[in-house]
């Protein structure tokens, strides 16, 4: 799938898995030779995970465990400090403020992040999947490589299960998903980011119908100005209530098949 016209050829194969250390994999693979990253790295949850007993993967596992002496190369501490100065500031105080793990975790994800973004088309996008143990570093991460400029949401992934009781924190079901494009130029489907969905006779009975067969729903007048409400009236978009207050009408949106819907705010993912 190539949404641009670029001049960098892949070194790669479509729909190739690649087995290892993604470091260097990464490494290998021709700058700007890549659409679109979704990346689950670990979570740095200071737990081992075992892979599902008779899935592929039986027998894999790995340590979400973290620590400075031990997983920290010499050459990232190179690369980050001569190329990086300023994330490098950043991870050394996340080393003096959080932990030598988080410090370690750090560089772990920033030696790889920097491939990503040189892999990266210029029309491309990564979505970082993480939680909210290591969020927040890893936001001034991807601000560091990618540059604050270029984020462009921080998507929650609210799920269901059982939760840990606790009678003294707020429940913690959610994901975050961090999505950066590479430049302005970024590629987006609007399809796929306010995907249209049909509603139901019976979520459809919940609105107001025009006798023209349109639905809608109303808001307060709220700040509009005059002249924007003669200009909404112009276009039907205006109703008054029975003791003369405005109301803004907001119809709903039709697709190509005559279906009634609204543009969808929910994202769908599937796991990657
Ligand atoms: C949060 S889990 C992602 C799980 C995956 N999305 C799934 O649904 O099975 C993090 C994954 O990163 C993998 N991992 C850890 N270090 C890695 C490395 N250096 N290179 C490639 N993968 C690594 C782990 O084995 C683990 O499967």
């Amino acid at each position: 799938m190539t949404h641009d016209n670029s001049t960098t050829h892949a070194n790669w194969q479509n729909r190739t898995l690649f087995h290892g250390d993604n470091l260097k994999f990464l490494r290998a693979m021709n700058s700007e030779s890549v659409d679109l990253i979704a990346t689950d790295p670990p979570f740095k949850k200071g737990r081992d995970f075992h892979a599902t007993p008779n899935s592929l993967a039986n027998d894999a596992k790995f340590q979400d465990r973290w620590a400075w002496e031990r997983d920290v190369h010499d050459p990232w501490v190179d690369q980050l400090t001569d190329d990086y100065p300023k994330l490098w500031a950043a991870i050394i105080s996340a080393r003096l403020t959080h932990s030598n793990g988080m410090g370690a975790f750090m560089c772990f994800m920033a030696v790889r992040l920097i491939e990503m973004h040189r892999i990266l088309k210029s029309t491309g996008t990564i979505y970082l999947h993480c939680d909210f143990t290591a969020s927040h570093y890893l936001k001034i991460i991807m601000d560091s490589i990618f540059e604050h400029k270029n984020f462009l949401n921080e998507i929650i992934w609210q799920y269901d299960g059982p939760q840990r009781p606790s009678r003294k924190c707020f429940g913690t079901k959610h994901d975050t998903i961090f999505r950066y494009a590479k430049t302005k130029d970024y590629f987006s489907n609007p399809d796929y980011i306010a995907p249209f969905q049909q509603l139901t006779t019976n979520e459809l009975s919940k609105y107001k119908k025009l006798s023209d067969g349109r639905y809608y729903y109303t808001t307060p007048k709220g700040d509009y100005t005059d002249s924007s409400i003669e200009r909404l009236s112009a276009e039907d978009r205006v109703e008054y209530t029975r003791n003369g207050k405005v109301r803004i009408r907001h119809f709903l949106l039709v697709d190509n098949g005559g279906n009634v819907g609204r543009k969808s705010n929910f994202l769908m993912f599937g796991l990657i």
